[in-house]
Protein backbone atom coordinates (compact mmCIF):
# COMPACT_ATOMS: atom_id res chain seq x y z
CA UNK A 1 0.00 0.00 0.00
CA UNK A 2 1.58 3.30 -0.82
CA UNK A 3 1.18 6.04 1.90
CA UNK A 4 -1.95 7.69 1.05
CA UNK A 5 -0.82 10.94 3.01
CA UNK A 6 1.87 12.91 2.26
CA UNK A 7 3.51 13.02 5.87
CA UNK A 8 4.85 16.21 6.02
CA UNK A 9 1.73 18.58 5.29
CA UNK A 10 0.09 15.98 7.58
CA UNK A 11 2.00 17.09 10.52
CA UNK A 12 1.43 20.35 9.64
CA UNK A 13 -2.41 20.25 9.25
CA UNK A 14 -2.38 18.47 12.78
CA UNK A 15 -0.37 20.89 14.50
CA UNK A 16 -2.43 23.82 13.53
CA UNK A 17 -5.50 21.55 14.30
CA UNK A 18 -4.15 20.70 17.89
CA UNK A 19 -3.35 24.46 18.41
CA UNK A 20 -6.56 25.40 17.56
CA UNK A 21 -8.03 22.81 19.46
CA UNK A 22 -6.31 23.04 22.60
CA UNK A 23 -5.44 26.62 23.21
CA UNK A 24 -3.01 26.95 26.56
CA UNK A 25 -4.82 23.92 28.09
CA UNK A 26 -3.11 20.66 28.83
CA UNK A 27 -3.37 17.79 27.61
CA UNK A 28 -2.83 14.24 28.84
CA UNK A 29 -1.88 11.33 26.99
CA UNK A 30 -1.87 7.55 27.61
CA UNK A 31 1.80 6.51 26.99
CA UNK A 32 2.20 2.71 26.13
CA UNK A 33 5.10 2.90 24.68
CA UNK A 34 3.75 1.65 21.44
CA UNK A 35 4.08 3.26 17.56
CA UNK A 36 0.94 4.87 18.21
CA UNK A 37 0.69 6.50 21.20
CA UNK A 38 4.91 7.37 21.18
CA UNK A 39 4.53 8.96 17.73
CA UNK A 40 0.78 11.10 19.03
CA UNK A 41 3.09 11.90 21.90
CA UNK A 42 5.61 13.61 19.69
CA UNK A 43 3.16 15.35 17.43
CA UNK A 44 1.12 17.07 20.46
CA UNK A 45 4.34 17.88 21.94
CA UNK A 46 5.63 19.40 18.83
CA UNK A 47 2.03 21.16 18.69
CA UNK A 48 1.85 22.84 22.15
CA UNK A 49 5.40 22.37 24.20
CA UNK A 50 5.12 21.93 27.69
CA UNK A 51 1.47 21.17 27.90
CA UNK A 52 1.39 17.65 26.85
CA UNK A 53 1.59 15.37 30.29
CA UNK A 54 1.95 11.65 29.67
CA UNK A 55 0.97 8.98 31.99
CA UNK A 56 2.13 5.42 31.37
CA UNK A 57 -0.47 3.09 33.36
CA UNK A 58 1.34 -0.20 33.60
CA UNK A 59 -1.53 -2.15 33.44
CA UNK A 60 0.44 -5.75 34.28
CA UNK A 61 -0.01 -6.72 31.20
CA UNK A 62 2.91 -5.40 29.62
CA UNK A 63 5.49 -7.97 28.23
CA UNK A 64 8.62 -8.91 30.01
CA UNK A 65 10.39 -6.27 31.25
CA UNK A 66 8.68 -3.80 29.13
CA UNK A 67 7.38 -1.62 32.37
CA UNK A 68 10.81 -0.58 33.42
CA UNK A 69 11.95 -0.08 29.89
CA UNK A 70 9.39 2.05 28.90
CA UNK A 71 9.87 4.16 32.09
CA UNK A 72 13.70 4.14 31.04
CA UNK A 73 12.97 5.80 27.46
CA UNK A 74 10.39 7.98 28.40
CA UNK A 75 10.98 9.47 31.86
CA UNK A 76 14.85 10.47 29.69
CA UNK A 77 12.48 12.87 27.70
CA UNK A 78 11.44 16.45 27.69
CA UNK A 79 7.95 15.13 28.84
CA UNK A 80 6.31 15.38 31.99
CA UNK A 81 6.26 11.43 32.25
CA UNK A 82 4.55 9.28 35.19
CA UNK A 83 4.42 5.81 35.73
CA UNK A 84 1.46 4.59 37.62
CA UNK A 85 1.93 0.61 38.49
CA UNK A 86 -1.76 -0.41 38.57
CA UNK A 87 -1.32 -4.28 37.94
CA UNK A 88 -3.22 -5.15 41.62
CA UNK A 89 -6.03 -2.96 40.95
CA UNK A 90 -6.76 -4.16 37.31
CA UNK A 91 -6.20 -8.01 38.40
CA UNK A 92 -9.31 -7.43 41.38
CA UNK A 93 -11.68 -5.59 39.15
CA UNK A 94 -10.85 -8.72 36.23
CA UNK A 95 -11.66 -11.28 39.10
CA UNK A 96 -14.13 -14.10 37.91
CA UNK A 97 -14.50 -12.61 34.20
CA UNK A 98 -13.15 -14.78 31.47
CA UNK A 99 -15.70 -13.41 28.31
CA UNK A 100 -13.38 -11.58 25.81
CA UNK A 101 -15.39 -8.15 25.95
CA UNK A 102 -16.07 -8.03 29.32
CA UNK A 103 -12.30 -8.08 29.60
CA UNK A 104 -11.96 -5.33 26.77
CA UNK A 105 -14.34 -3.20 28.50
CA UNK A 106 -13.18 -3.49 32.06
CA UNK A 107 -9.28 -2.61 30.85
CA UNK A 108 -10.43 0.17 28.63
CA UNK A 109 -12.63 1.88 31.88
CA UNK A 110 -10.29 1.34 34.17
CA UNK A 111 -7.85 3.07 31.93
CA UNK A 112 -9.99 6.20 31.62
CA UNK A 113 -10.96 5.93 35.44
CA UNK A 114 -6.55 5.83 36.49
CA UNK A 115 -6.24 8.85 33.86
CA UNK A 116 -8.86 10.94 35.55
CA UNK A 117 -7.74 10.11 38.92
CA UNK A 118 -4.16 10.91 37.83
CA UNK A 119 -4.67 13.94 35.53
CA UNK A 120 -6.75 15.15 38.87
CA UNK A 121 -3.36 15.25 40.97
CA UNK A 122 -1.76 17.06 38.17
CA UNK A 123 -4.65 19.90 38.16
CA UNK A 124 -6.32 21.64 35.40
CA UNK A 125 -5.85 19.15 32.43
CA UNK A 126 -9.14 19.49 29.79
CA UNK A 127 -7.88 17.59 27.10
CA UNK A 128 -7.52 13.48 27.04
CA UNK A 129 -5.64 12.32 23.73
CA UNK A 130 -5.50 9.08 22.28
CA UNK A 131 -3.33 7.34 19.87
CA UNK A 132 -6.30 5.80 18.12
CA UNK A 133 -5.64 4.71 14.59
CA UNK A 134 -7.63 3.99 11.23
CA UNK A 135 -8.61 0.26 11.73
CA UNK A 136 -9.15 1.41 15.70
CA UNK A 137 -12.27 2.66 14.34
CA UNK A 138 -13.10 0.61 11.76
CA UNK A 139 -13.16 -2.90 13.76
CA UNK A 140 -14.62 -0.59 16.96
CA UNK A 141 -17.91 -0.05 14.79
CA UNK A 142 -17.57 3.80 15.15
CA UNK A 143 -17.84 6.18 12.06
CA UNK A 144 -20.51 3.65 10.36
CA UNK A 145 -18.14 0.05 10.49
CA UNK A 146 -19.29 -3.32 11.35
CA UNK A 147 -17.91 -3.78 14.73
CA UNK A 148 -15.18 -6.82 14.92
CA UNK A 149 -14.48 -6.10 18.78
CA UNK A 150 -13.81 -3.11 20.93
CA UNK A 151 -10.53 -1.79 21.00
CA UNK A 152 -10.12 -0.30 24.27
CA UNK A 153 -9.17 3.17 23.37
CA UNK A 154 -12.26 3.74 21.47
CA UNK A 155 -15.10 2.03 24.13
CA UNK A 156 -14.83 5.56 26.17
CA UNK A 157 -17.50 5.22 28.79
CA UNK A 158 -20.23 8.05 28.87
CA UNK A 159 -19.32 9.83 31.82
CA UNK A 160 -15.86 10.60 30.81
CA UNK A 161 -14.80 13.94 32.65
CA UNK A 162 -12.46 15.70 30.13
CA UNK A 163 -13.46 18.77 28.12
CA UNK A 164 -12.51 16.98 24.50
CA UNK A 165 -10.33 14.31 22.66
CA UNK A 166 -7.43 14.98 20.92
CA UNK A 167 -7.21 12.17 18.12
CA UNK A 168 -4.45 13.47 15.73
CA UNK A 169 -3.57 9.39 14.23
CA UNK A 170 -7.30 8.99 13.64
CA UNK A 171 -7.69 8.64 9.68
CA UNK A 172 -3.80 6.99 9.45
CA UNK A 173 -3.03 3.16 9.21
CA UNK A 174 0.18 1.86 10.84
CA UNK A 175 2.73 2.36 8.11
CA UNK A 176 1.27 6.34 7.81
CA UNK A 177 1.93 6.51 11.65
CA UNK A 178 5.34 5.58 11.35
CA UNK A 179 6.36 7.21 8.66
CA UNK A 180 4.88 10.65 10.66
CA UNK A 181 6.94 9.25 13.64
CA UNK A 182 10.38 9.37 11.89
CA UNK A 183 9.42 12.29 10.50
CA UNK A 184 9.25 14.08 13.51
CA UNK A 185 12.92 12.23 14.14
CA UNK A 186 11.37 9.78 17.01
CA UNK A 187 14.15 6.93 17.10
CA UNK A 188 13.57 3.41 14.96
CA UNK A 189 13.58 1.58 18.19
CA UNK A 190 9.91 3.13 18.74
CA UNK A 191 9.25 3.99 15.16
CA UNK A 192 9.73 0.37 14.39
CA UNK A 193 8.42 -1.58 17.28
CA UNK A 194 5.69 -4.51 16.62
CA UNK A 195 2.28 -3.44 17.44
CA UNK A 196 1.15 -4.10 20.89
CA UNK A 197 -2.67 -4.05 21.90
CA UNK A 198 -4.17 -1.57 24.22
CA UNK A 199 -5.31 -4.26 26.74
CA UNK A 200 -1.65 -6.02 26.36
CA UNK A 201 -1.33 -9.64 27.20
CA UNK A 202 -4.72 -9.84 28.91
CA UNK A 203 -6.41 -10.67 25.43
CA UNK A 204 -3.65 -13.32 25.26
CA UNK A 205 -4.11 -15.20 28.35
CA UNK A 206 -7.13 -16.46 27.39
CA UNK A 207 -9.96 -16.49 29.62
CA UNK A 208 -9.74 -15.35 33.20
CA UNK A 209 -7.15 -13.62 33.89
CA UNK A 210 -4.15 -14.52 37.08
CA UNK A 211 -0.73 -13.17 37.41
CA UNK A 212 0.85 -16.53 37.24
CA UNK A 213 -0.78 -16.97 33.83
CA UNK A 214 0.40 -13.96 32.76
CA UNK A 215 4.12 -14.66 34.21
CA UNK A 216 4.14 -18.04 32.39
CA UNK A 217 3.10 -16.10 29.04
CA UNK A 218 5.40 -13.37 29.27
CA UNK A 219 8.24 -16.09 29.72
CA UNK A 220 7.43 -18.00 26.58
CA UNK A 221 6.35 -14.86 24.74
CA UNK A 222 10.12 -13.40 25.14
CA UNK A 223 11.02 -16.69 23.48
CA UNK A 224 8.79 -16.28 20.72
CA UNK A 225 10.21 -12.70 19.92
CA UNK A 226 13.72 -13.21 20.40
CA UNK A 227 14.06 -15.97 17.97
CA UNK A 228 11.94 -14.25 15.15
CA UNK A 229 13.89 -10.89 15.96
CA UNK A 230 17.21 -13.14 14.79
CA UNK A 231 15.77 -13.08 11.43
CA UNK A 232 16.39 -10.94 8.67
CA UNK A 233 14.40 -7.45 8.29
CA UNK A 234 13.01 -8.37 4.98
CA UNK A 235 11.39 -11.67 6.30
CA UNK A 236 10.50 -11.24 9.86
CA UNK A 237 6.76 -11.10 10.24
CA UNK A 238 4.83 -7.93 10.79
CA UNK A 239 3.94 -9.20 14.38
CA UNK A 240 4.32 -12.25 16.22
CA UNK A 241 3.69 -13.49 20.02
CA UNK A 242 2.38 -15.95 22.60
CA UNK A 243 -1.21 -17.27 23.48
CA UNK A 244 -1.79 -19.01 26.33
CA UNK A 245 -5.00 -20.65 25.35
CA UNK A 246 -5.78 -22.75 28.76
CA UNK A 247 -6.16 -26.07 27.25
CA UNK A 248 -3.42 -28.55 29.47
CA UNK A 249 -2.71 -31.68 27.92
CA UNK A 250 -0.82 -34.88 28.34
CA UNK A 251 2.84 -35.50 27.41
CA UNK A 252 5.78 -37.14 28.66
CA UNK A 253 8.86 -35.65 30.63
CA UNK A 254 11.84 -37.64 32.10
CA UNK A 255 9.79 -40.91 30.98
CA UNK A 256 6.99 -39.77 33.19
CA UNK A 257 3.59 -38.33 32.07
CA UNK A 258 2.90 -34.80 32.28
CA UNK A 259 0.14 -32.93 31.71
CA UNK A 260 0.70 -29.41 31.32
CA UNK A 261 0.05 -25.80 28.98
CA UNK A 262 -0.71 -24.93 26.08
CA UNK A 263 1.25 -22.16 24.21
CA UNK A 264 0.46 -20.91 20.80
CA UNK A 265 2.53 -19.03 18.61
CA UNK A 266 0.77 -16.35 16.41
CA UNK A 267 2.94 -14.53 13.73
CA UNK A 268 1.43 -12.53 10.78
CA UNK A 269 2.72 -11.10 7.81
CA UNK A 270 0.68 -8.07 7.16
CA UNK A 271 0.58 -4.08 6.07
CA UNK A 272 -2.38 -2.39 7.79
CA UNK A 273 -3.59 -5.07 10.12
CA UNK A 274 -7.26 -5.36 8.88
CA UNK A 275 -6.31 -8.26 6.55
CA UNK A 276 -3.18 -10.32 6.40
CA UNK A 277 -1.51 -13.93 6.47
CA UNK A 278 -0.40 -15.91 8.62
CA UNK A 279 3.49 -15.83 8.24
CA UNK A 280 5.56 -18.98 6.50
CA UNK A 281 7.66 -19.51 9.04
CA UNK A 282 10.44 -22.28 8.62
CA UNK A 283 10.36 -25.22 10.56
CA UNK A 284 13.86 -24.68 11.70
CA UNK A 285 12.59 -21.52 13.30
CA UNK A 286 9.48 -23.10 15.07
CA UNK A 287 11.33 -25.96 16.50
CA UNK A 288 13.65 -24.16 18.38
CA UNK A 289 10.86 -21.68 19.59
CA UNK A 290 8.57 -25.15 20.64
CA UNK A 291 12.11 -26.81 21.98
CA UNK A 292 13.04 -23.65 24.27
CA UNK A 293 9.57 -22.90 25.37
CA UNK A 294 8.83 -26.36 26.85
CA UNK A 295 12.35 -26.49 28.46
CA UNK A 296 12.02 -23.27 29.62
CA UNK A 297 8.90 -21.97 30.67
CA UNK A 298 8.09 -24.32 33.67
CA UNK A 299 4.63 -25.79 33.11
CA UNK A 300 4.57 -25.72 29.67
CA UNK A 301 4.83 -29.35 27.57
CA UNK A 302 3.21 -28.68 24.44
CA UNK A 303 3.43 -25.64 21.29
CA UNK A 304 1.42 -25.13 18.14
CA UNK A 305 1.48 -22.73 15.54
CA UNK A 306 -1.85 -20.72 14.40
CA UNK A 307 -2.02 -21.15 10.57
CA UNK A 308 -5.09 -19.29 10.53
CA UNK A 309 -5.08 -15.98 7.76
CA UNK A 310 -7.32 -12.57 9.02
CA UNK A 311 -9.93 -13.16 8.09
CA UNK A 312 -11.33 -15.37 9.28
CA UNK A 313 -8.98 -15.21 12.24
CA UNK A 314 -7.72 -12.04 13.83
CA UNK A 315 -4.49 -11.09 14.37
CA UNK A 316 -5.30 -11.19 18.11
CA UNK A 317 -7.39 -14.21 19.76
CA UNK A 318 -9.32 -12.36 22.15
P1 LIG B 1 -6.94 -7.83 15.44
O1 LIG B 1 -6.83 -8.80 16.58
O2 LIG B 1 -8.16 -6.98 15.54
O3 LIG B 1 -5.72 -6.85 15.61
O4 LIG B 1 -6.80 -8.48 14.10
C1 LIG B 1 -5.34 -5.91 14.65
C2 LIG B 1 -4.20 -5.13 15.23
O5 LIG B 1 -4.66 -4.33 16.30
C3 LIG B 1 -4.01 -4.69 17.52
N1 LIG B 1 -5.01 -4.59 18.58
C4 LIG B 1 -5.19 -3.50 19.36
N2 LIG B 1 -4.55 -2.32 19.39
N3 LIG B 1 -5.94 -1.62 21.19
C5 LIG B 1 -4.94 -1.39 20.31
O6 LIG B 1 -4.36 -0.31 20.35
C6 LIG B 1 -6.63 -2.77 21.21
O7 LIG B 1 -7.53 -2.97 22.01
C7 LIG B 1 -6.22 -3.77 20.25
N4 LIG B 1 -6.68 -5.01 19.97
C8 LIG B 1 -5.92 -5.48 18.93
C9 LIG B 1 -3.49 -6.08 17.29
O8 LIG B 1 -2.40 -6.39 18.14
C10 LIG B 1 -3.12 -6.03 15.84
O9 LIG B 1 -1.90 -5.39 15.64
Amino acid sequence: MENKIITSEYIESQITQIRQQVGDKGVLLGLSGGVDSSVCAALIEKAVPGQLHCIFVDHGFMRLNEGDEIEAIFSQKNLNFVRVNAEERFLARLKGVSDPETKRKIIGEEFVRVFEEESAKLGDIEFLAQGTIFPDVAESGSDGHKKVKSHHNVALPDDIKFTGLVEPLRPLYKEDVRAVGRELGLPEILVARQPFPGPGIAVRVLGELTREKCDLLRLADAIVREEIDKMPDDVRPSQYFAILPGIMSVGVRDNARSYENLIAVRAVITRDFVTGQYARLSHEVLEVIAARITREVPGVNRVVYDITDKPPGTVEWE
